[in-house]
């Protein structure tokens, strides 16, 4: 039986790696603590790199990584995988498979927080340019799915995360590994997309300030500042076009409990935004009309909604 302890880090690649570097310093707060041949690795305030940028031909979300629970090793990761008749393959980093719809996924040790000691984190001295405002740590990812039952099974079962609530019988699905409700979600609009990564903010002060940022970066929000009915974090999503993905900045998320049982929620507005509206459809589309549309908030405006209805 598999055991996790978190998610550790999201492998992005990226077309130049100094220019998305500089781009996630300025404008998301993260910080190079490393680089390694073709990696450039980016962490949150205090924490072990959590963004691994690597130069690709291909932009986009290579894998999501996992790591073990402390105890658990690699050799027995690949045993449990084996056991699922999963293909993998095994290097120094960790053991990288993919799920049923070809997401990335790795397996990696268990390793304590960078610094981690019995007082809290600020307490500690460091010469490491963090950045005010920076994100605290990663706290998610989601991803749009064709095969929901079955993927969540997988989820389950070979990675080893466990339910923590259901957006009706089969419009989404949470899954969580410790406390926080979610480490990975999906939303099933038919077809199989990584969707976003998700990062944990002190507060809303720090995400309305995050936000004013990214705007005088030309970074568009097309959906936010919404609670979510379920998870009940405060949140709001930008575009990252050139990652084919958004980003999430998140607070107060719903902390669960040992004795917590899966939910089921309705399908409705509710519980995706407690406070109002559903996003535009183009927040689960990926194409130049979609970000153009919202770049231009055309899904609001009436007489350009036959064109987006395809009428
Ligand atoms: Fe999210």
């Amino acid at each position: 039986m598999i055991k996790l302890h978190d998610i550790d880090h999201v492998l992005m690649g990226v077309e130049d790696l100094d220019a998305s570097t500089h781009q996630w310093e300025d404008e998301f707060g993260l910080t190079q603590v490393g680089r390694e041949g073709r990696q450039s690795l980016l962490a949150c305030n205090y924490e072990n790199p959590s963004l691994i940028l690597q130069q690709a031909a291909k932009p986009g979300i290579i894998h999501a990584a996992y790591q073990l629970a402390p105890g658990f090793s690699l050799d027995e990761a690949e045993k449990h995988l084996k056991e699922h008749r999963v293909q993998y393959t095994r290097s120094e980093a960790g053991v990288t498979f993919a799920d049923l719809e070809g997401n990335g996924i790795q397996f990696v040790e268990y390793r304590p927080k960078q610094g981690q000691d019995k007082f809290p984190r600020e307490w500690r001295q460091t010469t490491r340019n963090h950045r005010i405002g920076a994100p605290r740590r990663l706290g998610h990812v989601n991803y749009l799915t064709g095969d929901i039952h079955r993927q969540v099974d997988f989820y389950l079962n070979v990675v080893g995360m466990k339910l923590a609530d259901k957006l009706g019988a089969n419009a989404g699905a949470f899954l969580h590994i410790g406390a926080d409700h979610h480490v990975m979600a999906f939303v099933n609009t038919g077809d199989a997309h990584f969707h976003h990564i998700a990062f944990d903010m002190l507060d809303w002060g720090q995400i309305r300030q995050s936000f004013d940022h990214l705007a005088q970066y030309g970074r568009v929000m097309p959906w936010g500042p919404v609670r979510h009915g379920i998870g009940g974090n405060l949140a709001g999503y930008v575009r990252l076009p050139e990652g084919d993905c958004f980003i999430e900045l998140y607070c107060d998320m719903e902390q669960l409990d040992a004795t917590h049982e899966p939910r089921e929620y309705p399908d409705d507005r509710h519980s995706s935004n407690v406070w109002g509206l559903l996003p535009p459809r183009s927040y689960f589309r990926f194409d130049k009309e979609s970000i153009e549309a919202e770049r231009e908030s055309l899904q609001s405006i009436w007489e350009k909604q036959p064109a987006l209805l395809g009428d």
